[in-house]
């Protein structure tokens, strides 16, 4: 497929290195057509690679902390002038929990860290709504998609305060969704994305043995990065029009599944 985004325009936060979902995504919607700025925390596009994906995707990176307003208002109104006009689409690709960084367990937790997290990964989320709304930078009929991860419903030892952060991540696309699609039919959704092999994700101990449970409880087996990039592309479409307030499951079938044969046969003496 080719051209499925030709003449929409957007903003692409959190592409650090080749493997994040966000730098696999421009690529994609690259190749689709679609015109965007990149965006990263600033001490994020001095530690990544970011203008190796500029140069591919002949977009302009503008740097935004996530949890700055003013940073947000900046990062919308050049985006608008860079593109030429209202924007189409926004990925909101971000993730970070201090306490997971410095290996704190969940009994053990740092509360200014914790709200740090939430910060970062979830109320940055509705500061980019905000700042879009106020600006009046969407379209009618623009998509906005986040990331999330099931540890959002279920509990999983050492995703600790990330699991409130998603889920509170969740529920902000839910509220946002019904506000900004009364007022401006504007779509609102989250992705929840099987466990993937990048930086936030591996940073999570045992991601590996979670990595691989997740592929055999998963019929079609885990997700990929690439999987994910075409799912938002979809979202950033027009045959998508009438989505928003929901949490999607992207997970070959890891969520619907009570266990498989995969693991039985593993699991059996
Ligand atoms: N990797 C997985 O297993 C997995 C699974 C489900 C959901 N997700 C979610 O996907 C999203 C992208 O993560 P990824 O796996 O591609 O990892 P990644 O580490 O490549 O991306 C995370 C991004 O968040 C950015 N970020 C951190 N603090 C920021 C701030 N203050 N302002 C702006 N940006 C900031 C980082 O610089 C980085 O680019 C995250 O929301 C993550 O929770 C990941």
């Amino acid at each position: 497929m080719a051209n499925l985004l030709k003449g929409k325009k957007g903003i692409i936060f959190g592409a650090l290195d080749e493997n994040s979902i966000a730098w696999k995504t421009a690529l994609k919607i690259k190749e689709e057509g679609g015109e965007f700025t990149l965006t990263n925390a600033p001490i994020a596009l001095r530690l990544g690679t970011i203008n190796k994906l500029a140069e591919a995707c002949n977009a302009q990176v503008i740097p935004a902390d996530a949890t700055s307003e003013t940073d947000l208002a900046n990062l919308f109104t050049k985006s608008m002038e860079v593109l030429g006009g209202k924007l189409d689409f926004v990925l909101h690709s971000i993730g970070m929990s201090p306490n997971i960084r410095k290996g704190k367990e969940y009994g053990d937790m740092n509360y200014e860290w914790y709200l740090k997290t939430l910060d970062i990964s979830a109320l940055s989320f509705h500061k980019v709504l905000q700042a879009s709304e106020k600006l009046d930078a969407l379209n009618e009929w623009a998509s906005v998609v986040a990331l999330s991860y099931i540890a959002a419903q279920r509990a999983y030892p050492d995703y600790t305060d990330m699991a409130q952060a998603k889920a509170m991540l969740e529920s902000i696309a839910r509220s946002y969704g019904q506000r900004y699609g009364t007022k401006k039919k504007v779509r609102v959704n989250t992705i929840s994305q099987s466990p993937t092999k990048t930086t936030a994700g591996t940073g999570i101990s045992g991601f590996d043995v979670f990595f691989d449970f997740a592929e055999m409880m998963s019929p079609l087996g885990n997700a990929s990065a690439e999987d994910c990039a075409n799912y938002i592309a979809v979202m950033f479409s027009d045959y998508t029009r009438m989505v928003t307030m929901q949490n999607l499951m992207h997970d070959g079938g890891f969520s619907s599944s009570g266990i498989t044969n995969n693991l039985i046969e593993r699991l059996s003496r």
